[in-house]
């Protein structure tokens, strides 16, 4: 089986947890594929399971044109043993992002999450999908209408319900890039199975929590 992990934070309407349950989706629908979605405020309870992963999927709204605040503090839990031991590295990564404004600067909040996947060695996926909604003939029902690539770029109006927004285009968006990156991860994991790099057969720390920075230090 290939395991792929969706780690998401999402609290202000729900929208980046619908995200997540497309691209969920989208990703059971490749043979012999395992998917897990983990909120960030669960993730100590799961850290086995990302270090067992063959993918990890990164979730997060646009918050003040960032990541938000509280996906930021698991990604600097990274930042001790997973990022010193290399635990993470050739997994493969993607990520999606939502905003209420059609921009909302969700570009950046998409570069932290690859900066931060690259800190860690993964491998980034982008997305496969023409950006659409760019001439006279486009519309907001086209896949990808918010013609990004870094990952999934969707957007929810702020006064709307989990059953309006964000819209049909972009919840498609996030199932075939679920998709996508769920066909690259079996692709890959076979690959390397069959040929396996020197550092693969490496022992890793399976430690429950991993080490933070301050630990190691103090360890040495
Ligand atoms: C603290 C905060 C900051 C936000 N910053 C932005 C922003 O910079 N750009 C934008 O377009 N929307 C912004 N929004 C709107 C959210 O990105 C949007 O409502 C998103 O769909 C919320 O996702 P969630 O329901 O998963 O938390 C912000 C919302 C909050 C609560």
């Amino acid at each position: 089986m290939t395991k792929i992990a969706i780690v998401y934070y999402s609290n202000f309407k729900g929208n980046t947890e619908t995200l997540a349950k497309a691209i969920m989706r989208g990703a059971q629908s490749v043979a012999d594929t395992e998917v897990v979605m983990i909120h960030t405020d669960d993730v100590d309870q799961h850290w086995q399971t990302l270090h067992a992963s063959d993918a990890i999927i990164f979730g997060t709204p646009t918050y003040i044109g960032s990541v938000a605040a509280k996906f930021k503090e698991f990604i600097e839990k990274l930042a001790g043993e997973v990022w010193l031991a290399r635990m993470w590295t050739n997994k493969i990564a993607g990520g999606f992002t939502v905003s209420a404004g059609r921009s909302g600067d969700k570009l950046s909040c998409l570069q932290q999450l690859v900066t931060f996947a690259s800190q860690m060695g993964m491998i980034w996926v982008p997305v496969r999908i023409t950006g659409g909604n760019y001439s006279s003939h486009g519309s907001e029902e086209d896949l990808n209408r918010m013609a990004g690539y870094l990952g999934v770029m969707a957007q929810a109006n702020i006064d709307e319900p989990a059953e309006l927004a964000p819209p049909p285009s972009d919840i498609k968006t996030a199932e075939m890039h679920g998709n996508h990156i769920a066909n690259v991860t079996r692709q890959f994991a076979h690959g390397r199975t069959a040929f396996p790099a020197e550092y693969d057969t490496q022992a890793k720390s399976d430690a429950s929590v991993p080490m933070t920075l301050a630990q190691l230090m103090a360890s040495e």
